[in-house]
């Protein structure tokens, strides 16, 4: 990759490497016990995240790939093009590749916890939308989203795909859309996708998936402690447990410990019973109408809302009213 014919820039991480140990160490010290669900990205849970989009169960990647297909020009009537165009988590921005040449935004900016994945990323996307300036930031989006500096007033356009509002608590939900309204500034847009309420059964089949791969995403947060936090997580004592919690409306994912164990984590020694879990995600999911009202909330108003003929998934415009 050339840096200067591509336009491409990368701005390094700003995370510090203790808070994973404390955070860790804090979310096991707590019942029920939780690990903060950012930690899932190293490199190798970046690549079975990917992995996890391509299982035939795991229907959201599919489906909001053909809504943005179906509507990319419709979206840009809407928001017109020229903007700078930010996705807060953006995985492999194979996603965005549905929208550039649509919306042709002026600069686009991933941001995205997993540094080694958003650099190979996002210089892809340099490499083949050579037009299009590309300036790719590692940083934890739960965090203040900064812009590099050279930006000003030129209008925005956030893109937060693939249901990940769902991995917030409600009320957190409100508060990072709110924050992303300050960085799109009044009269901004928000692309985001949403995943949507439906049959109890497809929804634990997505995140059961038959040939593991969820499972062994879910462990990988553990594989991870024992590697970065000299832990000795047995690995084999615990299972993967993911199920519809229909009254709170949601998808949990925990880790069970199969069996009595202790394990040690840097000098801190954590004891778990037969049974016991570690919450380490949820999934809401939401009603067309429920989000709307989540949106609106968070200071938006809905432009306009697509879906597929299913109605598996929802894909909404949304423009910031209060900044
Ligand atoms: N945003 C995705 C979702 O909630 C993330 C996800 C899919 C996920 N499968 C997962 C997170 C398994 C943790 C474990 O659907």
């Amino acid at each position: 990759m050339n840096v200067v014919d591509t336009d491409y820039r990368f701005y390094p991480a700003d995370n510090k490497a203790d808070d994973f140990y404390r955070e860790v160490v804090n979310g096991l010290s707590r019942f029920p016990r939780r690990i903060p669900p950012k930690y899932f990205y190293d490199e190798k849970g970046a690549a079975l995240f990917e992995s996890i989009c391509e299982q035939p169960e795991y229907y959201p990647t599919a489906t909001e790939f053909a809504i943005l297909r179906e509507y990319a020009d419709e979206i840009a009537t809407h928001t017109g093009t020229g903007q700078v165009l930010i996705e807060p988590g953006c995985g492999s921005c194979e996603k965005v590749r549905t929208l550039l040449d649509a919306v042709r935004p002026l600069a686009y900016v991933p941001v995205d916890i997993s540094c080694e994945q958003l650099q190979s990323a996002a210089s892809e996307i340099a490499e083949d939308y050579a037009w299009l300036d590309v300036h790719a930031v590692c940083t934890d989006i739960t965090g203040t989203l900064e812009l590099p500096g050279i930006f000003g007033k030129e209008d925005r356009l956030v893109f937060y795909p693939g249901s990940s509002i769902g991995n917030f608590e409600p009320e957190d939900a409100v508060r990072f859309l709110a924050g992303l309204a300050q960085t799109a500034g009044a009269g901004g847009r928000l692309l985001i996708g949403i995943d949507l309420e439906k049959d109890h059964q497809i929804l634990n089949a997505a995140y059961n998936d038959a040939n593991g791969v969820t499972a062994e995403f879910n462990l990988n947060l553990l594989q991870r402690i024992n590697r970065e936090l000299d832990a000795n997580f047995d690995i084999d004592a615990f299972d993967h447990h993911a199920f519809y919690n229909s009254v709170a409306g949601r998808i949990e994912m925990h880790l069970i410990s199969t069996r009595r164990q202790t394990v040690d984590i840097d000098g801190h020694s954590f004891e778990f019973s037969a049974g016991d879990s570690i919450h380490t995600e949820n999934s809401y999911k939401y009603s067309i109408e429920s989000f709307r009202t989540l949106a609106a909330d968070a200071g938006y108003k809905t432009v306009d809302c697509w879906t597929d003929p299913g109605h598996l998934f929802g894909l909404y415009l949304l423009e910031v009213t209060t900044a």
